[in-house]
């Protein structure tokens, strides 16, 4: 939302030079940090390949910066170099658009040839590089769409709030019950059954009253759909021999801190040692195999992945919860259900964005 206020019509610039000095010093940094992995992981042709991808940007932006820093607001000159960034910034999201895909893949060749992916140094870069890539991505998609928004209408201060990739007002009722209808039907597809989801939302004294706060609406839904997958999948798994599947139960309560999303299921939890390897990129108990091939042969990507496989799903889901200073927690009651805690700050103002440095 500052992005978009900040951008303006006149504002251009403002937002242009915030971006050409921000990014590469983010950029700077993953560089750094895959420079610092074991030889064992630097070898790897995907992580050159990424490492390229990132050196491109870092130039793309350095060039594009010595123009732009030295400029003022409402010339001619100004509005040809921001579009010129634009253009820049797009070219960047399109080079970078495949680096969950492509290091997913090397990996699971890692996995097959019987190497340690669970290796603690190789799951801490994997969250560093993508909570970064999620803050790079957050920034340069909330620049081009402000950008496009006022290269196409004008605009007054009302309408800022829902420019770009932020929203002042995200309707969460309206965004959970997208998300558990898509993966409801995702779930239908795969299984041919699919337990009922019910949201509850106590504060709520009828349904014209909401519970709406600042954010990014994708994040949120990302999160919620990935915990519904995963609920889902382990409900039916649990109950197949049973004549009655449960019904997963989500209960939203927003107080002065935390809005809290709980999902709770009863498909049988996990074993209290089994918690932690949960966080980990690749940990999954579905048919790997199944979804990478899928993916191999083009039949999916990450974006309309199957079910479950991956053994992203929740890594990826606390890296969006975490980066607005939120978190998601799970208890199991093994042999009964897992119940999953997102957390989200209530207020924009006490909802930093986490930045990933070298030295963190
Ligand atoms: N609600 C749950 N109940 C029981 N086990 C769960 C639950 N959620 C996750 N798990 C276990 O944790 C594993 C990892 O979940 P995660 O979502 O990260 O990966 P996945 O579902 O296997 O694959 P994908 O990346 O496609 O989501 C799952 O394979 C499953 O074994
Ligand atoms: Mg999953």
């Amino acid at each position: 939302m500052d992005v978009a206020r900040l951008m303006g019509p006149h504002n251009g610039l403002h937002i242009a030079k915030f971006i050409c000095r921000e990014v590469p010093i983010r950029i700077a940094h993953i560089i750094t940090i895959i420079d610092g992995l074991p030889e064992f992981l630097k070898v790897l042709p995907f992580l050159k390949t990424v490492r390229h991808w990132y050196l491109e940007t870092l130039d793309d932006l350095l060039f594009i910066s010595k123009y732009i820093e030295p400029l003022r607001n409402g010339s001619e000159e100004t509005s040809f170099y921001v579009r010129h960034l634009y253009d820049v910034a797009k070219r960047i999201l399109k080079r970078h658009e495949g680096v969950v895909l492509s290091i997913s893949l090397a990996i699971s060749d890692l996995k097959r040839d019987g190497q340690d992916v669970f290796d603690p140094k190789l799951q801490a870069f994997l969250d560093r590089l993508f909570m970064s890539r999620i803050g790079t991505r957050v920034v340069l998609h909330q620049f081009t769409n402000v950008y496009e928004h006022f290269a196409n209408v004008s605009t007054d201060e009302a309408s800022l709030a829902n420019i770009g990739v932020f929203e002042q007002h995200v309707d969460i009722p309206a965004l959970i019950e997208e998300a558990a209808l898509n993966a409801r039907s995702l779930m239908m597809k795969t299984y041919m059954d699919a337990p009922v989801v019910n949201v509850t939302y106590p504060q709520l004294k009828d349904e014209n009253q909401s519970i709406t706060f600042s954010y990014i609406p994708s994040h949120l839904y990302h999160i919620v759909f990935e915990l519904l997958k995963n609920s889902l999948r382990a409900t039916v798994e649990f109950h197949k021999q049973d004549d009655f599947i449960p019904a997963i139960d989500i209960v939203v309560v927003k107080g002065k801190e935390d809005i809290t999303v709980k999902i709770s299921d009863q498909g049988g939890g996990i074993p209290r040692s089994a918690l932690p390897r949960l966080f980990s990129y690749f940990y999954t108990t579905a048919n790997t195999e199944d979804a990478f091939d899928a993916l191999r042969n083009g039949l999916s990507d990450m974006n309309h992945a199957p079910l479950a496989g991956f053994g992203y799903g929740l890594p990826l889901s606390r890296l969006y919860a975490q980066y607005f200073e939120g978190d998601l927690q799970l208890i199991s009651m093994e042999g009964y259900g897992l119940d999953a805690y997102v957390y989200l700050k209530s207020l924009p103002a006490n909802a930093r964005e986490r930045v990933v440095e070298c030295t963190s």
